[in-house]
């Protein structure tokens, strides 16, 4: 019972990641206040959890709605000891040569903007909590191009540098500030991201799921509670040491690319071998005739 008397807050909430965390934190004692922009599902993951998980709307996009938000979860509880910013989308898809100014502000303010106002009006809340935290949700797509569109990428990264810059700012308070970098996580987002038909969308999962089971060294899909145990472990007095950090979740996605850990996967050192078997074949057969 980590979170036992602990207030915490988590956007995102409705679904994936965020639902898996919700219902750990809540499972372990903390009352939840389970915030996304989807009242069904948000409703439905506070009926399912156990413990106390309250539903509260709200558009992380929208910095009324974010402190209205913290307000009502102070309000209630009389403070805040921990927030998990997890709320985002895939964002605007076009690459940088083609990308409107518009889907790039609101990429941004999705996934970047959203996590320094949720810091920025919840605070107020924490200063007088010991132990208090924020892990913010970042992705191994700010590791570098190739994991996900452009605005994306960049916005993620901005969330890497957040975490390290609102632990400097926050430390005076004794506040900890981390993040998480997940891997490939089997969840709604790529069906939503990819603006999926409704009637395909069962049969895109089926791909998704399949696609992520061995897209890493470790041999199965990831899943939001792989991520929500780190979060909860970040969260927690455990990591009283811990801030201006980020943790890989990633079933070793990022250690190198797939011939370094795919006995059948082929780099160029194999191919340069299987060439060189190629010539001594030929040199072999020239010979004999
Ligand atoms: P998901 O699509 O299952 O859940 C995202 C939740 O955020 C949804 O419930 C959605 O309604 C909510 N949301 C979207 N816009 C919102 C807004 N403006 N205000 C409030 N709530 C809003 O996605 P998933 O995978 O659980 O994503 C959670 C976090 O993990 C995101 O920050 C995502 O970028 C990140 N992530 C996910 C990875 C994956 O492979 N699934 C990989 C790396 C990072």
């Amino acid at each position: 019972m980590r979170f036992s008397g602990k207030t915490v807050v988590v956007t995102g909430a409705a679904s994936g990641i965020g639902a898996a965390a919700a219902k750990l934190f809540a499972s372990e004692g903390g009352t939840v206040f389970a915030a996304d922009i989807n009242e069904d599902m948000g409703r439905a993951v506070c009926t399912e959890g156990e413990g106390d998980l309250r539903f509260v709307h709200c558009d992380v996009s929208d910095t009324a709605s974010i402190k209205a938000l913290m307000d009502q979860a102070a309000a209630e509880t009389g403070g805040i000891d921990s927030v998990f910013n997890n709320a985002a989308a895939g964002g605007a898809r076009p690459p940088i040569h083609e990308i409107e100014p518009g889907e790039w502000d609101s990429s941004m303010n999705l996934i970047l903007r959203s996590v320094a106002f949720c810091i920025r009006y919840a605070v107020p809340h924490m200063m007088d909590r010991k132990g208090a935290s924020f892990v913010n949700v970042s992705s191994v797509a700010a590791i570098g191009p190739g994991y996900s569109p452009t605005a994306y990428a960049v916005a993620k990264c901005g969330v890497l540098h957040l975490t390290k810059c609102a632990a400097a700012d926050l430390a005076q308070f004794g506040i900890r500030v981390n993040a998480v970098q997940p891997g490939f996580i089997n969840t709604n987002i790529f069906t939503s991201s990819l603006e999926i038909p409704e009637e395909m969308k069962t049969m895109a999962k089926a791909v998704i799921a399949q696609a992520s089971s061995n897209a890493q060294p470790v041999a199965r899909g990831g899943q939001p509670i792989d991520i929500a145990n780190a979060v909860a472990f970040l969260a927690s007095d455990a990591a009283s040491f811990v801030t201006g950090t980020s943790m890989l979740v990633d079933g070793g996605l990022t250690i190198g690319p797939r011939h370094s850990w795919d006995a059948d996967g082929e780099g160029p050192l194999e191919a340069l071998m299987k060439m060189e078997e190629q010539v001594k074949a030929a040199a072999a057969s020239e010979n004999a005739a």
